[in-house]
């Protein structure tokens, strides 16, 4: 047997993925997946410090290319520069991940004021949006196909105390993807969400691992009883779910929203 019979082809070889927000947590579970499935990955987040540039190392150490662009997703001029910026570098787009989230994302009804409303509607909407425009621009000229995923959340199915603004966001994905799938009819540019429970995004002291450490059953009480599959959810049960709408498995699926939350909204209906 030769050695290209042994070695099983990678399901992204060579694809061009940009993920938002993918210094830590699941952005980075998503990033480091599609970069072992052989995609080149640009990392994009608010912030390049010493977690960011080792996501970059370990992106490398998978034999792909990688690059970073620092910028605010939740702004026009911030958009433009990092998905511009990425299709320079890389020389084109076939995958948007929208992911980044800005830390404090629940809010009390009467503390949530009109700044608070527009910094959740500007990152976790209008950023994806445009972002997602953008990249579907690139996309289409191109003349290739793409893919676009989006992250939302439970909270865009069922309502918890104080977390209001942040449903109403991500409730909203779900049908910009929808929008995104009809208005890219024949393009070969699909566009998805995936919908994550409780999801472990605090990453070891050395940022070595792609998943954070698991969500503590006890200590997240009767929310975690809830949830049927009977574990937190790490970053790379939400990457998995990417891979497989980004890569050919998912090539049929379009403007659909899949829930990877361990059967939680299933046992709230
Ligand atoms: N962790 C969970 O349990 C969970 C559950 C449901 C949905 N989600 C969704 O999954 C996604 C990732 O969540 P996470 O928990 O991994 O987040 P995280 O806080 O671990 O990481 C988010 C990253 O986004 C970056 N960021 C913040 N504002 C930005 C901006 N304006 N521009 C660019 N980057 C910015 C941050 O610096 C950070 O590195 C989010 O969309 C979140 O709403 C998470």
């Amino acid at each position: 047997m030769s050695q290209d019979q042994a070695k099983p082809a990678r399901l992204l070889e060579g694809k061009r993925a940009l993920i938002t927000g993918a210094r830590k947590g699941i952005g980075r579970g998503i990033a480091l997946t599609l970069a072992r499935e052989g995609a080149h990955v640009g990392i994009n987040d608010i912030v390049d410090d010493e977690v960011t540039q080792n996501t970059r190392k370990l992106i490398e150490a998978m034999g792909v290319r990688s690059s970073v662009h620092e910028g605010d997703v939740s702004q026009l001029d911030g958009i433009e520069s990092v998905v511009d910026g990425f299709v320079k570098t890389q020389g084109g787009i076939d995958i948007l991940v929208n992911n980044a989230i800005f830390p404090d994302q629940s809010c009390p009804l009467f503390d949530t004021d009109e700044a608070y409303w527009d910094r959740m509607m500007n990152l976790s909407l209008k950023g994806y949006f445009f972002a997602a425009q953008r990249a579907a621009r690139h996309m289409v000229d191109a003349g290739s196909g793409g893919r676009i995923v989006c992250l939302s959340s439970v909270h865009a199915y069922d309502a918890w105390k104080n977390w209001t603004a942040y449903g109403v966001a991500k409730a909203g994905l779900r049908r910009m993807v929808k929008g995104l799938a009809v208005d890219l009819h024949g393009t070969g540019v699909t566009a998805n969400c995936i919908a994550p429970g409780a999801i472990a995004n605090a990453l070891p002291d050395d940022g070595s691992s792609v998943n954070g450490a698991p969500i503590d059953m006890e200590s997240a009480g009767d929310f975690m009883e809830r949830v049927p599959t009977q574990r937190g959810g790490l970053p790379t049960d939400i990457a998995n779910a990417v891979l497989y709408l980004t890569s050919d498995m998912g090539s049929y699926v379009n403007g659909e929203t899949i829930l990877v939350d361990g059967g939680l909204i299933a046992a709230a209906e």
